[in-house]
């Protein structure tokens, strides 16, 4: 057994022990991206992933990157693939019972818009280039700990596909191993603040083999809930349904997802979508987590390690991208030039960006979806969500703000 967390000491014999400079914990946007950043520089770095290369090759997600996430992986040369494949996309359309609008916003706000590009095939493409690059990444190798992070020598322990146990030293740990990570634990209790909000709304998100059925990410607020429709690729499409807390999502045939998103998109109103098989439904609940600060000695969080944002207004793996760059210039300054400070304000400079995105998030919560039942409170709160939305229509000013945000971060 490995000395328990925090208190340093020995490995066994029988166990390998390893150091680098940057430990990194988890292979999602934000550990590769990061993990690029820091070999490009030259410095020392291996990246820990718990699942194979297969599974997060293929682990379908977000797919909506942000202006400035396209140019910190221009910058870096990481963007072969979404500049040869990605699909511009710069109009929203909003629909309710009332009226329908579309919203495009490469003409308002900045003037930015939104790259389209699965996040598996960024994924993909982030390891390719970090191989190349000569980075060690293993996967298939689950961290299981932490340790002595607020000394100036934290160590992990970890579990590779073998099942063997091995410890790795280094100057540093990023955390970037998403919502259910373990290094986030490793922060003493008490020293991080956490906000928490579960905003009690679930979707169920689904993935169909259909081309998209318009132009538009389409937004429909309907009295039987929301309903979503988001492009992928030219032959799959994202939708979303907002459906009860605990749905399970093997109660929804196909038949009855493509009617429940006819009735709720007016499709007799606006023409049929574009139906086929579904390939993927599972629930998601709409929650938000953020911790502050996101750092604790010589531990960072990034990504969804470090805050966790409802998929509302597609900002996570966004946010996740402008955190590794952040912390990517800090730890280069750190160990090339001797400069502590841009890493001792880290979570300085990334916690005003990640609670806009939250007000954001959560502004477009209380936009999509208006509380069921007919008591006074529901039905006020419902003619709040119409006087939202008639803003959007009818104020540029509100467009503007709209869009800096929407595709801003
Ligand atoms: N050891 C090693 N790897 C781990 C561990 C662990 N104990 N726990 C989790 N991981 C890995 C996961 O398997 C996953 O590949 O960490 C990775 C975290 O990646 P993401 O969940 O993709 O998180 P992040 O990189 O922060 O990306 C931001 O934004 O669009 C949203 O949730 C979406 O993935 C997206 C995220």
């Amino acid at each position: 057994m490995f000395p328990s967390r925090h208190e340093g000491g020995d490995v066994p014999d029988h166990s390998s022990v390893d150091s680098t400079t940057v430990l990194i914990v988890g292979a999602g946007p934000a550990g590769l991206v990061l993990g690029n950043l820091l070999k490009a520089a030259g410095v020392d770095c291996l990246i820990l992933e718990r699942q194979s290369r297969a599974y997060v090759e293929r682990r379908a997600r977000a797919g909506f990157l942000a202006a400035n996430t396209v140019r910190i992986l221009e910058e870096n040369g990481l963007a072969a693939g979404l500049l040869r494949d990605g699909r511009q996309h710069d109009t929203c359309l909003f629909r309710s019972e009332h009226a329908e609008f579309e919203l495009k916003y490469s003409g308002l706000g900045r003037g930015e818009v939104h790259t389209v590009y699965p996040q598996q095939d960024l994924v993909r493409d982030l390891i390719a280039e970090f191989l190349d690059r000569g980075g060690e990444l293993r996967f298939e190798t689950a961290v299981a700990e932490v340790n002595d992070i607020g000394s100036d020598r934290p160590w992990i322990v970890c579990r590779n596909a073998d099942g063997e146990l091995q410890r790795w030293n280094g100057r540093y740990v990023a955390g970037c191993d998403g919502r259910h990570g373990v290094s986030r634990q490793a922060v003493p209790v008490g020293a991080v603040r956490q906000y928490r909000r579960d905003h009690g709304i679930s979707w169920l998100a689904l993935l169909a083999e259909a081309p998209q059925s318009m132009a538009a990410v389409a937004y429909a607020i309907h009295d039987e809930g929301f309903a979503g429709h988001m492009a992928r690729s030219a032959s799959v499409t994202r939708y979303y349904l907002q459906c009860a807390r605990g749905e399970d999502p093997q109660g929804w045939s196909d038949r009855r997802i493509w009617d429940e998103l006819q009735l709720r998109m007016q499709a007799d109103r606006y023409g049929p979508l574009h139906q086929g098989p579904i390939l993927e439904r599972r629930v998601v609940d709409m929650a938000s987590h953020v911790m502050d600060p996101i750092q604790y000695g010589r531990l960072f969080l990034v990504g969804d390690a470090a805050s966790l944002i409802s998929p509302s207004a597609a900002k996570g793996a966004n946010l996740a991208v402008m955190e590794a760059e952040i912390l990517a210039k800090a730890l280069i300054a750190d160990l090339r030039d001797d400069d502590e400070r841009p890493l001792a304000r880290y979570s300085e400079d990334c916690l005003p960006r990640i609670w806009r995105a939250q007000e954001f998030s959560h502004w477009m919560i209380n936009l999509l979806h208006g509380p069921a039942g007919n008591d006074d409170e529901a039905v006020f709160l419902r003619a709040l969500q119409r006087a939202r939305l008639e803003s959007l229509r009818n104020s540029r000013r509100h467009q503007d703000h709209f869009a800096e945000n929407y595709v801003g971060i």
